[in-house]
């Protein structure tokens, strides 16, 4: 099925297929933090991140949400659908943590008065700055009504994901998505959904069981990560 490597990142990498307008998605155990500047491999983060993944974008496709995701076709892979990425990580925020916090000064775990939106431009050389709307249109990155859909499927992923979670006994603190282009101009919501890109804190602990356990050096990284896919699958 795969036929070429096109695309290597940090903790993942594309693989064209004989399907021209499907893609594979290969799962590593790399993590990094700050552009890369920290790195480990963390042994079974790639499987485990692809489960989690698979189990959202189901989650999100049965509740009306459209995804690149096709199927899992094993352990570190998972056929989706071709598309062009947009350069934006469109983070969502519930409760101020990372970030926002140290920007504005809103002390972590503070419920936020409404839901947050940002948008940071994707790129590493920059330090994926945050951009607003204006900056946006400036670098020619997506058009007015572009960011109104992102905005509007991001907040529809929250409203999905965060009732879910917390009947797993899981707060969704924050997370990013990406989204992508399809070549029928469909914009879908693509990459991963996973701990590395999530926030999740245990409901009444507060533990936090995602990749700021990495960052933060708070040690037992997959075993956070293998919690939070077992309560997926608690019924
Ligand atoms: P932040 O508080 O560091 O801006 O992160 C917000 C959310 O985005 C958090 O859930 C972690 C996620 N995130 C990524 O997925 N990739 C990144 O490179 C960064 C910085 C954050
Ligand atoms: N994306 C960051 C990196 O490039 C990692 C993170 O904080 O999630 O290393």
């Amino acid at each position: 099925m795969k036929v070429a490597q096109l695309y290597e990142g940090k903790a993942k990498i594309i693989y064209s297929t004989t399907q021209p307008d499907q893609l594979i998605v290969y799962y590593k155990d790399d993590t990094t933090a700050g552009d890369g500047a920290k790195k480990a491999q963390i042994q079974g983060k790639g499987p485990l991140n692809l489960k989690i993944s698979d189990y959202f974008f189901r989650l999100l496709e049965a509740g009306g949400v459209r995804t690149h995701f096709i199927e899992t076709l094993n352990e570190r892979e998972m056929l989706v659908k071709k598309v062009q990425i947009i350069p934006l990580e469109v983070v969502v925020r519930n409760i101020a943590a990372g970030s926002i916090s140290k920007r504005l000064g809103l002390p972590e775990g503070e419920r936020l008065p409404r839901t947050v939106v940002e948008f940071y431009y994707k790129n590493d050389e920059l330090h994926d700055p945050l951009v607003n709307r204006d900056h946006i249109l400036a670098l020619g990155i997506a058009t007015e009504e572009e960011m109104d859909k992102l905005k509007e499927a991001a907040l529809r992923v929250n409203s999905i994901l965060e009732p879910h979670l917390l009947e797993k006994d899981i707060i969704l603190v924050d997370f990013k998505l990406e989204f992508g282009r399809t070549q029928t101009g469909e914009i879908l919501p693509a990459d991963e959904i996973s701990p590395d890109s999530c926030r999740f804190w245990d409901k009444q602990s507060l533990q936090k069981l995602d990749k700021d356990r990495f960052r933060r050096d708070l040690g037992s990284v997959v075993e956070a990560y293998a919690e939070v896919y077992r309560r997926l699958c608690r019924q």
